[in-house]
């Protein structure tokens, strides 16, 4: 689909589209969720959705500790009933991912429902502190590997409380408009991340944001393939373009949200419909609160081997960059 195609199907769902809040009849009492990225946006508006139906225990994975607390009040406030605390977790930090992980496994008895949601936008090349570029850091590398670190906490409540886990990532349309050529044929015989990390490849403007969130669609199906989904349903989801301080470096797109954009809850409201809804979702993308095709070259026979490769190539930096993640389950294939 070419990109003008993209754009008008874009502006179609946000001007025709009414998002919709979960049904009061969905109750999370004694349930626990992790929500990262949530002390602003939609990470917050979700997290304040799922409490609103009975959450019993919340963990607000923030790397703001200060703004998490604030966050947190609000919730409180609002939820009196949920045990809501805020962990600090940082997506350019392997260390604080692995400490995160550790956390969950030392102070939760349960996990029930995990939102990797914490994603950034720039428009110019950044380099994160682990070397890597930085939407790829934050929005993929963060989010793939906190995915598989979860994953045993997932899993274990699944099997105690006969029910699956549930596993969301938040990606976006714009997974469907990244340049494939990047990813199909990356250049100078480098490998898809190493291409990616080499400001060569950075055309500034959002299209490394497109990118990683085309790597977030791709990771979610090559874990969708490793996981049984009676164990734990893992899914993504295009939130649509809504207003929060998200596009806050891109005038344009700001400029261009007052008249197309949703509010950050209607946004939140695609994330914990994905999170929650959809037993049939696994692997799947949704848009629209509804499953949806992913992009043709993602379902090509040339899409699934960049699946592979990259699934390759992200275990191979786990390995080899943050080894104490101790991620042995994954290594194997
Ligand atoms: N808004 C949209 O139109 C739109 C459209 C499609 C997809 N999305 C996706 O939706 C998700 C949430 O976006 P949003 O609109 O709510 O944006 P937002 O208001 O900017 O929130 C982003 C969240 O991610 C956190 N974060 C950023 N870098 C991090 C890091 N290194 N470690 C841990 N957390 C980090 C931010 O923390 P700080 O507050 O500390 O920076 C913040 O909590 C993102 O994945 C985004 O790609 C948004």
């Amino acid at each position: 689909m070419s990109n003008l195609w993209n754009f008008i199907s874009m502006v179609w769902y946000q001007l025709t589209f009414k998002p919709q809040p979960l049904p009061d009849d969905i109750r999370l009492e004694g349930q626990t969720a992790i929500v990262t990225g949530s002390n602003v946006g939609l990470g917050f508006e979700a997290a304040k959705e799922l409490a609103s139906h009975g959450l019993s225990r919340l963990i607000l994975a923030v790397r703001d500790p200060a703004k998490g607390e604030a966050a947190r009040a609000e919730i409180a406030q609002a939820a009196p009933e949920c045990d809501v605390r805020v962990w600090s977790l940082d997506q350019e930090s392997w260390a604080s991912m692995v400490a995160f992980a550790a956390r969950v496994r030392t102070e939760l008895d349960r996990v029930d429902v995990a939102l990797l949601n914490a994603g950034l936008k720039r428009l110019d090349f950044g380099r994160s502190p682990t070397g890597h570029e930085a939407h790829v850091q934050v929005n993929y590398l963060g989010t793939a590997l906190l995915s598989l670190l979860l994953v045993e906490p997932l899993r274990r409540t699944a099997r105690q409380t006969r029910k699956p886990g549930r596993m969301t990532i938040t990606a976006s349309s714009v997974a469907f408009w990244a340049r494939v050529r990047e990813v199909r044929e990356p250049k100078g015989g480098k490998g898809i991340l190493a291409w990616l990390d080499d400001p060569a490849s950075f055309v500034p403007g959002d299209s490394h944001y497109c990118l990683s969130k085309l790597l977030d669609v791709f990771w979610t199906r090559a874990l969708a393939a490793r996981l049984d989904p009676a164990d734990i349903i893992v899914n993504t989801l295009n939130p649509g373009y809504c207003r929060s301080s998200f596009h806050r470096v891109d005038s344009q797109a700001e400029a261009f949200g007052q008249y197309l954009a949703w509010s950050s809850a209607e946004g939140a409201y695609h994330v914990t419909d994905a999170a929650v809804r959809h037993p049939d979702s696994h692997g799947a993308y949704l848009s629209e609160q509804r499953v949806r095709p992913v992009s043709r070259f993602i379902s090509s026979a040339q899409g699934k081997e960049v699946q592979q490769k990259l699934w390759d190539e992200t275990i191979a930096v786990f390995r080899e960059e943050c080894p104490e993640a101790n991620i042995k389950e994954f290594t194997s294939d």
